[in-house]
C-alpha cells in the first residue's frame, strides 16, 4: 500500500494508526502524522515509529499520488484545516472519520477526489470498533475495499450508503452508551435485590462481555442463542417475559431513533 498521511493524533486517529500496523496494513513509518502540538508528534515518533510532518504543506506535497489522507480532528477544526490546504492530486484519496461532518464539505473543497466518510465508535481504540463507511461517486471499488480494509483492521466495517450514516450513528455509533447504560441497569437491580456492589458489578459486565462474545463467534443468530437459553417456565423466561410486557424493543427502537434525528439536525 501507499503512504497514509492522518490529520490530527488524537485518541481516534492514533487507535486507527495502531490498528493498520498491528493488522499489517501499513508500517509504522508510512503512516505520516500532522497535528499542532509537535512534541505530541515526536512522541508518537519515538514511541511507536510513525513519521511525521511539521506544516499541512509538508504532509500534503511529500504524499504521492494514490496515497490516502485521513481527516482525524474534531468537527468544529475541519473548516481551518481544509481551508489551510493546499491542493491535491485527484488521485489522494481522502477518508473522513469526522462526526457529523458530510461528504459535500470535503467534496465542495476537492471535487474531483474520491472522499469516503467512516463513522467509528470508541471501542475501535480497543480494536474492537463498528464502524460504516460510506463513499462519493469519485470513488473506485478500490477505494472502497482499501477503506474497509482499514476498518475491518480495527473492528469491522460495514458499506453503506451516505444517507444511512445517521442510523449507523443511532445504532453503532451511539450503541457503546446504550450496552454501558444496560450494565449499569443490570447490577443496579442485583444491588437492590441484596447483592453487594462490587459482585454485581462484575458480574453484570463479565455477563455482557461472555453473552456478546459468545453471539459473535456462534453461527446462531442472537434470537437463537437466547431461544437455547430459555427453557419454559424457568428464570430466564420470567426475565425476559417481563423485559417484553414492559417494552424493551419499543424503548429501544426510541433511543435508535432518537439518535439518528440528533444526528440530523447535527449534520
Ligand atoms: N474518539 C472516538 O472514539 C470517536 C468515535 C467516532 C468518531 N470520532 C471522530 O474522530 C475525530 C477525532 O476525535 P478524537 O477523539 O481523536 O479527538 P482528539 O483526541 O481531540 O484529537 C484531535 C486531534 O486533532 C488535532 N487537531 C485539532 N485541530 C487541528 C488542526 N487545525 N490541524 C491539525 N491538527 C489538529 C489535535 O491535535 P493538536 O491540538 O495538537 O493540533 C488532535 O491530535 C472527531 O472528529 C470525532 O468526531 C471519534
Amino acid at each position: 500500500m501507499n503512504k497514509l498521511a492522518m490529520i490530527g493524533a488524537g485518541a481516534m486517529g492514533q487507535a486507527i494508526a495502531k490498528g493498520l500496523v498491528q493488522a499489517g496494513l501499513y508500517k509504522a513509518r508510512d503512516i505520516c502524522f500532522f497535528a499542532r502540538r509537535i512534541e505530541i508528534l515526536e512522541g508518537l515518533k519515538h514511541q511507536h515509529g510513525y513519521d511525521f510532518a511539521t506544516s499541512l504543506d509538508e504532509l500534503i506535497n511529500n504524499l504521492e499520488a494514490g496515497s490516502s489522507l485521513m481527516f482525524a480532528v474534531k468537527p468544529q477544526g475541519i473548516d481551518q484545516v481544509l481551508a489551510d490546504m493546499p491542493e491535491l492530486d485527484p488521485s489522494i484519496l481522502l477518508i473522513s472519520v469526522l462526526a457529523g461532518t458530510k461528504i459535500s464539505k470535503f467534496q465542495k473543497r476537492f471535487p474531483q477526489n474520491p472522499i469516503i466518510r467512516v463513522m467509528p465508535n470508541t471501542p475501535s481504540q480497543i480494536m474492537k470498533g463498528a464502524s460504516g463507511i460510506a463513499a462519493n461517486s469519485n470513488c473506485s471499488e478500490q477505494n472502497i475495499k482499501t477503506v474497509q480494509a482499514m476498518f475491518d483492521a480495527i473492528g469491522l466495517a460495514v458499506v453503506v450508503e451516505e444517507k444511512d450514516l445517521d442510523v449507523v450513528t443511532g445504532l453503532s455509533g451511539s450503541g457503546p452508551a446504550y450496552v454501558f447504560l444496560m450494565i449499569e441497569a443490570m447490577a443496579e437491580a442485583a444491588t437492590k435485590l441484596g447483592l453487594n456492589e462490587e459482585a454485581a458489578q462484575a458480574l453484570a459486565l463479565q455477563t455482557v462481555y461472555g453473552a456478546a462474545s459468545l453471539a459473535k463467534i456462534s453461527d446462531k443468530t442472537p434470537g437463537e442463542l437466547r431461544v437455547q437459553v430459555t427453557s419454559p417456565n424457568g428464570t430466564t423466561a420470567a426475565g425476559l417475559d417481563s423485559l417484553e410486557k414492559n417494552g424493551l424493543k419499543e424503548i429501544v427502537f426510541r433511543a435508535v431513533a432518537a439518535a439518528k434525528a440528533r444526528s440530523e439536525e447535527l449534520g
